[in-house]
């Protein structure tokens, strides 16, 4: 399989790592978002890990990866992209809206894939026509070290093209699992508890604070982050989307029901890092 051409749509944090770790493996990088800010925040930041890492010594052609990536808008991509790889806002309606785009814009050839943390594949493939070109391609964050992507099959996916997939990743430093259409596919099924059990610890009086169950679970666990450190990292509103869109999915069962912190957070505009305000500070 030949994947060149490279167009990333959603400069936020997981677009702009996705469109990072291609350019890595020596693709040609497209980022868009509908934001310029966004775009040129999101190159900035690109430009300064490769800085920083060949200052390290960890790196030798950062001068080369620049000139492979470029920030565009929509209407001013190459039409003739290998792959498409969407990382907009988690909001069904707005993603059915852009593929049905998309897939007017671009070639017969392009592959459309969307990094959905937890909408069914089949229900955004019913927005284009190339449906057996279409299917799920979920990074995890950040998506330069994350070596998992789970490659998820729709109804009318071609079988082939995710075999395809599926080895090409293989073939570079990612791990891909294939995964069942199913709500929250395999990783953010198993988290849902992941994060709602610490979330109702903490809000139960006499019982430990978010410091401590980070530390228990790192510590005993043997996880690399712990839950709150890992939302703030993930942001409380995309981390809040993809719980009710899980217990949406799942008819509202009680084990997957979103917490009313994550909300208030929302609502106060603690969306974690990216806002330097979360479950942490940050300066
Ligand atoms: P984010 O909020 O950091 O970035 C979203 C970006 O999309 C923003 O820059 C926004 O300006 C842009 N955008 C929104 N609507 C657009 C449109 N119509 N056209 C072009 N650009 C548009 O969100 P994040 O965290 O990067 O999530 C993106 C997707 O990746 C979501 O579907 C999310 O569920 C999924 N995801 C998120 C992970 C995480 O840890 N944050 C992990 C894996 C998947």
């Amino acid at each position: 399989m030949k994947l060149q051409k490279i167009v990333v749509i959603g400069a936020g944090t997981m677009g702009s790592g996705i469109a990072q770790w291609f350019t890595q493996q020596l693709c040609s990088v497209e980022l868009v978002d509908n934001s310029q800010a966004q775009l040129e925040k999101a190159l900035k930041d690109i430009h300064t890990s490769w800085d920083k890492l060949a200052e390290k010594g960890k790196l030798s052609n950062a001068a080369e990866l620049k000139t492979l990536i470029s920030i565009k808008m929509i209407d001013q991509v190459a039409k003739d992209a290998d792959l498409v790889v969407e990382a907009i806002i988690e909001n069904l309606e707005i993603k059915r809206e852009l593929f049905k785009k998309l897939d007017a814009y671009f070639g017969p050839h392009t592959i459309l894939a969307s990094n959905t943390s937890s909408f069914p594949i089949h229900l955004m493939a019913e927005a284009v026509e190339r449906k057996d070109k279409f299917l799920g391609l979920h990074f995890f964050n950040p998506a330069t070290i994350m070596k998992l992507v789970e490659v998820i099959k729709g109804k009318d996916s071609s079988e082939k093209l995710c075999r395809d997939l599926y080895a090409w990743f293989d073939s570079k430093d990612k791990k891909p699992a294939f995964c069942k259409d199913s709500p929250g596919f395999i990783v953010n099924r198993v988290a849902r508890n992941f994060y709602g059990e610490p979330l109702r610890i903490v809000d139960t009086e006499n019982e430990a604070k978010e410091k401590e169950v980070d530390a228990i679970l790192k510590e005993v666990g043997g996880f690399k982050m712990g839950p709150f450190e890992l939302m703030d990292l993930i942001g409380i509103d995309v981390n809040y989307s993809v719980t009710c869109s899980v217990w949406e999915a799942y008819d509202k069962e009680p084990r997957f029901a979103p917490h009313k912190l994550q909300k208030q957070m929302v609502d106060e505009k603690r969306f974690g890092r990216k806002s330097k305000r979360g479950f942490y500070k940050y300066d």
